[in-house]
């Protein structure tokens, strides 16, 4: 959905924008593409591998940190206000790739799923040590596995024994919840559960979404893409109310106290053709939001 963010940004060439999910790239040379000698794109991420994707320009600024601290990495590049932002969630292909880093269930590798591989917490370190009970909680909200407090259970059980180390060895121990036939939706929903918490993807998000609105400038626009209802319903939340839960402020006047207004009605989906070329697709939602 490459055409439709960039539509989306309503990029003015003079402008400042900000891709916060640098990744590959692909995203940040098409916004490029669309400024002129003036304008400026800063890109975050908080892998600092995708340094590597770099993009040799004047304009271009690398920032390897999490976007949860969007505001003051805007202030520190005297790059405030923005006129766009573009959030492309969850983990690059690049990343999946990667065996060693231990967020794909075909590879065998220690279990670690950080982004950023300076953060302390791990995917071991969440299988091994968080109480049965966070568990649970984790598994069921973040993955949406219905057996999910036999499963937190199991995982007690089995680490009183022996440490669960790798990929392989949380595959052996959870093997007998699996549902039979549907063995890799249910570990990509592990997988997704865990990625979830290692990374603190929602609370980044949230913060992400509350700064957005403070860097941008009037008429400027926020375009984010997520992979998972959770954070499409904290997106769809904030723009829709300026909070992530119940119904939305009014001022003195009666007027909506938030701070976008929505491009598009309801969340925008990948062609059947763009998803048969790229299945990550299927799953995306695009919404489009102008600042007020
Ligand atoms: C789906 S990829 C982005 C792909 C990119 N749009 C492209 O064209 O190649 C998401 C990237 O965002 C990064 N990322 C995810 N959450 C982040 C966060 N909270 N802060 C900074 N980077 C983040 C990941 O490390 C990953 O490289």
């Amino acid at each position: 959905m490459l055409d439709e963010c960039m539509e989306g940004l309503a990029i003015r060439p003079e402008g400042t924008y900000v891709d916060v999910t640098f990744g590959g790239g692909g995203h940040s040379r098409a916004i490029l593409s669309h400024l002129n000698k003036y304008g400026k794109l800063l890109a975050f991420d908080q892998d600092a591998d995708a340094r590597q994707n770099a993009i040799d320009d004047k304009r271009f600024v690398f920032i390897d940190q999490n976007f949860r601290y969007l505001k003051n990495f805007c202030r520190l590049h005297h790059a405030i206000p923005v006129d766009g932002i573009l959030a492309d969630l969850g983990v690059s292909s690049y990343q999946f790739d990667e065996a060693e880093r231990g967020f794909s269930i075909r590879f065998d590798a220690e279990l670690d799923m950080r982004m950023n591989r300076q953060s302390p917490l791990t995917a071991k370190e969440v299988v091994n040590c968080y109480p049965e009970a966070e568990l649970h909680r984790i598994f069921g909200i973040y993955g949406e596995i219905q057996n999910a407090k036999s499963l937190a259970s199991t995982i007690a059980t089995a680490r009183l024994h022996q440490p669960i180390i790798t990929v392989a060895d949380l595959k052996n121990v959870i093997a007998a919840r699996i549902p039979k036939g549907k063995e890799n939706k249910y570990l990509a929903q592990v997988f997704q559960a865990l990625r979830i918490e290692v990374n603190q993807e929602l609370e980044a998000l949230k913060q992400f979404l509350v700064q957005s609105a403070e860097v941008l400038e009037s008429g400027g626009r926020l375009v984010v893409m997520s992979y998972h209802s959770l954070e499409d319903r904290l997106v769809k939340n904030y723009i829709g109310k300026g909070k992530f839960s119940g119904e939305v402020e009014k001022d003195l006047y009666g007027n909506d106290n938030k701070p976008f207004d929505a491009v598009s009605r309801g969340a925008i989906t990948a062609s059947e053709e763009e998803i048969k070329i790229n299945n990550r697709a299927r799953s995306a939602k695009l919404r489009i939001a102008v600042k007020k």
